[in-house]
């Protein structure tokens, strides 16, 4: 009965709520471990686009069970924005979403503290107060979901968070944070909350003994990592795989411990700020952006564009510990003459592998380029990988050769039929094949 993680790995973006989508049918469980309503999800089903940034893909499932873990920050005014947005559109999520009570709250303080530091410029944030929210967190002075079982110890708790944060406003000659405004906010999400709050470790290890099946959806990508990503221009929580344990109270033993698939795009998108070696601001990064619509789903900006780069990959995939690949939006490609891939760079006069964590200002770092073959043909309607031209067929044995792991699926375009799975464990795959 073994669980699955799915993890982007690289700057988020990599198509990973479809996927999610696709993967849930024979999963019961799909849980969230980290971020918060900074991550967008596009799903598209039938003729219906659906647009998730905090609640897990698997909700447009009727028969799905969601988790918030106690990883993710939850802004409850995104939370209940997000439900009511669901319900209208006919899905109906009251019994079937449930949320760490010992997850900490996202709350106005937070984005406003973002917007006054600069973060949002510097860093090329989503202004949706995460960072802030996860220093609370780290600092032991959050307000949890538990916190709003008891209304006094919820005021005392907002007080003494507000109270911090006011040495600084003041020290920046901005207006005080008047606690009951804080208070106020809280409490018209309470009910909403505690509705939906439960003690993840008994809750979540319940059903695994009656052999319940999770899926674990990450959100951002590995190189967005506070720790292993491209810092300081990462998010504030570990986005790797390995964040499940901590950000669900899962670990996993030697028959349940995920599966780990990793979803990488193509080309690489990032958005914000900070390095991006591959990355192409000419005419092949326009090309990508209009054929890969690479616009965000959160902050509708439009994303940075550039090649795929395999150092990155590498370092990524053994971070998470990644199993197999799934490879997306390769349509995108479809129409160029030549396709560049990343395979090293040239640093300090030397031919590199890795990305160092310092690079000086006046030490440029250069990609160095494998060229291959573009395929110039549609690919969207292609059965299987034999279908595919010789030339996209290179690309993906590349890829794999250079990576040492197997490209298990392929996603040709948006919708849940523009699929091709080519080599998926069975364990995973289930009854897919009954769904297209
Ligand atoms: P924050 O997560 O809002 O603190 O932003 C930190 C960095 O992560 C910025 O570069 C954001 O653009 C990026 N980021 C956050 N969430 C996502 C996402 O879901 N996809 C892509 N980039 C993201």
């Amino acid at each position: 009965m073994q669980h699955l993680t799915i993890s982007g790995l690289q700057w988020g973006d990599e198509g990973k709520g479809k996927i999610v989508d696709i993967l849930a049918e024979n999963y019961d469980v799909i849980i969230r471990f980290q971020g918060g309503h900074n991550a967008g999800h596009t799903l598209v089903i039938g003729d219906k686009v659906f647009k998730l940034s905090l609640l897990p893909s698997g909700i447009v499932r009727a028969d799905k069970l969601c988790v918030i873990g106690n990883g993710v920050v939850i802004n409850p005014e995104a939370l209940h924005k997000e439900i009511t947005t669901l319900q209208a559109g006919g899905i109906d999520i009251n019994e079937r979403l449930k949320i760490a009570d010992n997850a900490a709250l996202i709350l106005p303080i937070h984005s406003h503290i973002e917007t006054l530091r600069g973060q949002v410029q510097k860093i090329g944030t989503t202004a949706r107060g995460i960072g802030p929210a996860y220093e609370d967190k780290i600092a032991r002075r959050a307000i949890r979901i538990c916190d709003l079982y008891d209304k006094t110890h919820l005021k005392q708790q907002i007080t003494v968070l507000t109270d911090y944060h006011n040495i600084w406003l003041k020290g920046m000659d901005e207006p005080p944070i008047n606690p009951q405004d804080m208070i106020d906010f809280t409490m018209q999400y309470r009910d909403l909350l505690l509705r939906h709050a439960v003690p993840i470790v008994p809750f979540l290890h319940n059903l695994a003994a009656q052999n319940k099946r999770f899926l674990f959806e990450g959100a951002q990508g590995a190189l967005l990592d506070i720790d292993h990503g491209t810092y300081p221009f990462v998010t504030s929580s570990n986005t790797i795989a390995g964040a499940v344990a901590a950000g669900s109270g899962v670990g996993g033993n030697a028959d349940t411990h995920p599966f780990k698939l990793g979803i990488i795009k193509a080309y690489c998108t990032r958005v914000g700020n900070g390095i991006f070696p591959s990355e192409d601001d000419g005419e092949a990064g326009d090309i990508l952006a209009e054929n890969g619509a690479e616009f965000g789903t959160v902050t509708g900006r439009k994303r940075r564009c550039g090649w795929l780069d395999l150092p990155l990959l590498r370092h990524t995939i053994n971070i998470s510990g990644i199993d197999g690949l799934l490879l997306t939006k390769l349509d995108v490609l479809d129409t160029f003459e030549t396709i560049n891939i990343c395979t090293h760079y040239q640093y300090q006069g030397e031919k590199i592998d890795y990305l160092p964590n310092f690079i000086p200002d006046n030490e440029p770092l250069t990609p160095i380029y494998h060229q291959m073959q573009g395929w110039q043909t549609q690919l969207r309607g292609a059965k299987s990988i034999s279908d595919f031209p010789q030339q996209a067929r290179d690309f993906i044995d590349f890829i794999e050769t250079q990576i040492q792991l197997k490209i298990m699926m392929v996603s040709t375009g948006p919708d849940r039929a523009d699929i091709i799975i080519s080599d998926l464990p069975d364990f995973i795959l289930g009854d897919y094949s009954n769904q297209t």
